[in-house]
């Protein structure tokens, strides 16, 4: 589904991704894990459009993306939940929700709403009020309801996992597990490893802007170099 070549970018003149090369196949969850500076989130933004490439390529299903702005991602099927959820706070739930959505017809906006409180239901509870309210995970929740409301075909997750309790871990990697059944493609960056390699069907270990070690999610999480370096073990 997409496919990254040989992708550079930098911050001036400090580039902090050195190449990276790799593929998210339809219906898989592909995990993206890797310590702090790495270069995850930067490989995000350059995905959705909001961070320029300096060289290299990007192709979604077929078709040459490297130079589409942002909204023509949205448009071809890519959203982004960011790091740090990003909940515009003295909004609704919903209204965040339907910002989502922005694109689409009433129709298509009411369905995803549907589907997006029939999966996280606290949501629907608390729609009316401000997001600024809502715990660290039920603001984790909207970022992917609100990344949602495009009707993505491929959704880019960015450390989901970050600063939330275990059990809240479990709920929101129960969710992407969910997504998948129906048909979501995803990429999920992590910090947290062996969660993330845990649930992916494939796996990438980025060290400072490179792909140091890819495979299985399985076959990563019983990699010595990578239980050794990532796992903790
Ligand atoms: N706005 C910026 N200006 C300058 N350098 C930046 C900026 N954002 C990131 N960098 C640098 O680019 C590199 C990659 O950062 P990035 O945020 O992509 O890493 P990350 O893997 O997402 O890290 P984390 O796990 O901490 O979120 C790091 O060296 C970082 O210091
Ligand atoms: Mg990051």
């Amino acid at each position: 589904m997409l496919d990254v070549a040989d992708l550079h970018a930098a911050y001036g003149r400090i580039l902090a991704l050195k190449g990276i090369t790799l593929r998210v196949e339809t219906g898989e969850i592909t995990a993206l894990v890797g310590g702090n500076g790495a270069g995850k989130t930067t490989l995000l933004r350059c995905l959705s459009g909001v961070h320029p490439v300096k060289s290299g390529r990007v192709t979604f299903h077929g078709d040459e993306i490297t130079a589409f702005p942002a909204h023509a991602r949205v448009a071809a099927g890519i959203a982004q939940s960011p790091e740090g959820r990003q909940v515009f706070g003295p909004l609704s739930v919903e209204d965040n929700l339907r910002l989502g959505a922005f694109r689409r017809g009433r129709a298509d906006t009411e369905a995803g709403l549907d589907r997006v409180y029939g999966m996280f239901d606290i949501l629907k509870t608390k729609r009316h009020l401000q997001a600024a309210g809502l715990s660290g995970g039920q603001q984790q929740m909207l970022a992917i309801g609100r990344a949602l409301m495009s009707g993505p075909r491929l959704l880019l997750l960015d450390e989901p996992s970050m600063g939330l309790a275990p059990l809240l871990v479990d709920q929101i990697l129960a969710a992407v597990v969910a997504l998948k059944a129906q048909g979501v493609t995803v990429l999920l960056v992590e910090q947290n490893a062996s969660a993330a390699l845990s649930i992916a069907d494939r796996g990438y270990v980025i060290e400072t802007g490179r792909i140091a070690h890819s495979g299985t999610g399985l076959a990563l999480l019983h990699d010595p170099a990578v239980r050794e370096a990532y796992l903790g073990v």
